[in-house]
């Protein structure tokens, strides 16, 4: 299991994880991969000033953690804690949403394209388009939310700081709506979202594109983009609060220990917290020029392990239980041999989605297939497969039903 420690726990023979989290904006974790060798090793970590470090406690030298157990088992563990969420079914099948959802999705990463290069070079912003991109993607959410989140998937490594403003946004509006929220919330969720890294736009390149790990003083400069991005919507006026309390607050965490403010527990917004949840999950599973995207239930098994420490307690559990175990677009193996990408999620029972079969059982590609797992005694998800490394396109299978 992966779990996340503070320094002053690690021990010689623990096994240190680099998730791929960007040091960027946490230089306090240390994620040099590998196992821990000896006090000295320790004392070296800490001397350089590392606070919080990710460990496997499978991997460890202790073996004391029971080997075998899956991040599919500690996933259903953790819903098993959790009511029946009420599903809220689609409206229309996701084929005929995909297409509009692909239409929208690239006019929404144009628009902000346009809105952090005019907020860098003019340093004003025309935030007028938002809100009816935002309507318009709540729309296809309601319509068929599993469009919008496996486009999410679908993220252009060269376009990451645009896309990964609207996986925020589209993001926080399904999450929101998983947990009851009404449209005029929602579609606040979705603004701060898509807004929430606009300070970004103000921090000098020599640090936002640092090839190194940031000095105290340059992170100070970093930890103020959020501050950065608040300030000018609340001078713009009109934005309504929670907008302005999830761009403030999406680097605050649950223990006090986040930023700029260092707000804890109940201090911090609810669109704040949900937007720190959405944005690591985001993080972790995108791919980045120096980081493979991390598969999406190993990305949520490790943040359940930050559960009560980054996040609010009951909150990871919750969004788990939002996107499934396998969220839409994952590439999974069936114990058939056959390859799949997933295409539903089934809320009900996550390990049981709809899927596409879109490889035989030799390997080879064959016309997408619709496969409901749910109710299947027989065939069940074997294992979760990089889609890069098997060649398989999650997007054009789904774009392809
Ligand atoms: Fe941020």
């Amino acid at each position: 299991m992966l779990k996340k420690i503070g320094t002053v726990e690690l021990k010689p023979g623990m096994f240190v994880v680099d998730t791929g989290i960007s040091w960027l904006e946490n230089p306090y974790l240390y994620a040099h991969e590998g196992l821990v060798g000896s006090e000295s090793d320790v004392r070296r970590i800490r001397d350089e000033g590392y606070l919080e470090v990710f460990i496997d406690t499978r991997r460890s030298l202790f073996g004391r953690d029971p080997d075998g157990v899956s991040d599919e088992e500690i996933l259903s563990g953790a819903l098993q804690q959790l009511e029946d969420p009420g599903v809220l079914e689609p409206q229309v099948p996701v084929a005929e949403e995909m297409r509009k959802a692909t239409v929208l999705y690239d006019t929404t990463v144009r628009y902000a394209r346009g809105i952090m290069d005019e907020m860098r070079d003019k340093g004003v912003v025309d935030m007028s388009e938002a809100e009816p991109l935002v309507d318009s993607m709540l729309g296809s959410i309601t319509r068929n939310t599993n469009a919008l989140v496996g486009l999410a998937k679908l993220r252009n490594v060269d376009e990451y700081t645009y896309t990964h403003c609207i996986n925020v946004g589209l993001l926080s509006m399904v999450f929101g709506r998983h947990l009851g929220f009404g449209p005029v919330t929602l579609a606040r969720l979705g603004l701060a979202g898509l807004f929430h890294d606009l300070g970004k736009a103000r921090i000098p390149d020599d640090i936002l594109k640092s090839p190194r790990r940031l000095s105290p003083d340059e992170f100070e400069v970093m930890k103020g983009h959020p501050g950065i991005g608040f300030e000018y919507m609340r001078e713009r006026g009109g934005v309504p609060e929670e907008v302005l309390e999830g761009v403030y607050e999406h680097h605050e965490k649950h223990n006090g220990l986040g930023y700029p403010r260092g707000l804890r527990g109940e201090q911090i917004s609810v669109a704040g917290r949900i937007l720190a949840v959405v944005d690591v999950y985001d993080a972790l599973t995108s791919r980045r020029v120096y980081k493979e995207p991390m598969l999406p239930h190993k990305a949520l098994s490790l943040m359940y392990g930050m559960r009560g420490q980054d996040f609010s307690p009951g909150l990871v559990e919750r969004f788990i239980r939002c996107l499934g175990i396998y969220p839409v677009g994952s590439v999974v193996e069936l114990n058939t041999g056959q390859r799949c990408v997933v295409s539903e999620a089934n809320l009900r029972n996550p390990l049981q989605p709809r899927v596409l079969i879109v490889h035989d059982s030799k390997g080879r590609p064959c016309s997408p297939r619709p496969l409901d797992l749910a109710g299947q005694t027989a065939v069940r998800i074997a294992t979760c497969l990089d889609p890069v490394g098997v060649g398989i396109d999650p997007g054009r299978a789904l774009g392809a039903m």
